[in-house]
């Protein structure tokens, strides 16, 4: 039947981006219902709530999320992280590519990085002491074998298991006995393990050599956004957010209140967002037909400010979907 797509724009860029998302969407012939639904900081203005019940309810019952940007409100709960946690979206998925045109420090990076989204430093288990201050570290065997399953499942060569055992030698410890126990059940994709320290060097001197890292929540979020940087930047940076159930596709930046307004946000990590979300949904050729449109408006240089180009967002969004038209 038809997928059911709840639209969370957000805030500032968040809007702008998620509206040329849909322009490029609406030219495909999909079996998609797209319902909208509210969250962030203009949301907690007008319903008093960052993320109100009604579109909780709305995000538990779909097939998929299309998350936008928000912007953040002192002393409320962050709409994005409360929805990772109720939907219990246990794998951030972060694909990083160097795509034509786009200044890259190799050429051939193809590399997705999946980090545990539910556990380790992130618990939010943090005390003051006499001393001074401390934070715990939990690792469950649990969400290592699920996040380790879901690597091993969308690689292709090899798994490379990113931690500190020699430091932290009962957590990390566990993380990796689990990733080679999981590892075991994957004979046809090679299995590794690094050392953070080492994968931060390792991303920068030979970023080609890798396919799907598997790490834990902290390490994940500093690797991720180190990724990043090899390849253009947060204007391009998709990312997934996967549960058992349900599913959430967002951009890396936030609402950028900087350029909001102006009409000139990069949309290409939304965009990329969405085809993570097309294949995840099962439209498989559509997700290629918007990337491969993708590509060609970036090999063109058809593109916004902060990638050297003249186009506003929407323009941009039109030029590629003049590609989609001709592919
Ligand atoms: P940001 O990602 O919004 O912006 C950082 C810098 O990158 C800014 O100079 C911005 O102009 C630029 N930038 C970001 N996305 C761009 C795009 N698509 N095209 C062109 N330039 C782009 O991060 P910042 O400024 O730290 O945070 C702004 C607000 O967003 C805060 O309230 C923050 O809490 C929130 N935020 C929300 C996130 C989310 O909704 N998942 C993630 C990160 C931040
Ligand atoms: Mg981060």
């Amino acid at each position: 039947g038809k997928k059911k797509v709840v639209v969370i724009k957000g805030d500032g860029i968040g809007k702008e981006v998620m509206d040329a998302a849909l322009s490029v969407l609406s030219i495909l012939d999909l079996n998609i219902k797209f319902i909208e639904a509210y969250a962030g900081y203009e949301c907690f203005k007008k319903y008093g709530d960052t993320l109100p019940d009604e579109s909780l309810k709305k995000a538990k019952k779909s097939d998929a999320i299309l998350f936008g940007a928000v912007t953040t409100v002192p002393g409320q709960k962050s709409a994005i992280i409360t929805l990772r946690k109720e939907l219990d979206l246990f794998a951030n998925v972060r694909p990083v590519k160097c795509y034509p045109g786009i200044e890259c420090i190799r050429k051939d990076i193809d590399l997705t990085i999946v980090r545990e989204n539910t556990e380790c430093l992130y618990s939010g288990i943090e005390r003051y002491t006499d001393e001074g201050a401390e934070a715990v570290r939990v690792i469950t065997r649990k969400a290592c074998e699920r996040i380790c399953e879901f690597a091993f499942k969308i690689a292709n060569e090899k798994v490379t298991a990113v931690h500190k055992a020699n430091v932290l030698k009962k957590t990390d410890g566990l993380f990796r006995e689990v990733f080679y126990e999981v590892a075991e059940g994957y004979p046809e994709i090679e299995a590794e393990d690094v050392y953070v320290d080492a994968m931060a060097l390792y991303l920068i001197t030979k970023p080609q050599d890798f396919d799907v890292l598997v790490t834990t929540n902290l390490y994940g979020d500093i690797l991720s956004d180190e990724a990043a940087g090899l390849v253009g930047g947060l204007g391009l940076a998709p990312s997934a957010n996967i549960g058992e159930k349900n599913s959430l596709f967002e951009p890396v930046h936030g609402s950028a209140p900087d350029i909001a307004g102006k009409g000139i946000a990069n949309p290409t990590a939304m965009i990329l967002s969405s085809v993570m979300m097309l294949r995840h949904l099962g439209f498989e050729r559509e997700g290629d037909l918007v990337e491969n449109a993708l590509i060609e408006v970036l090999r063109e240089g058809k593109v916004t400010p902060d990638l050297g180009g003249n186009l506003k967002t929407m323009e941009m969004a039109e030029e590629i979907k003049k590609k989609i038209m001709e592919l």
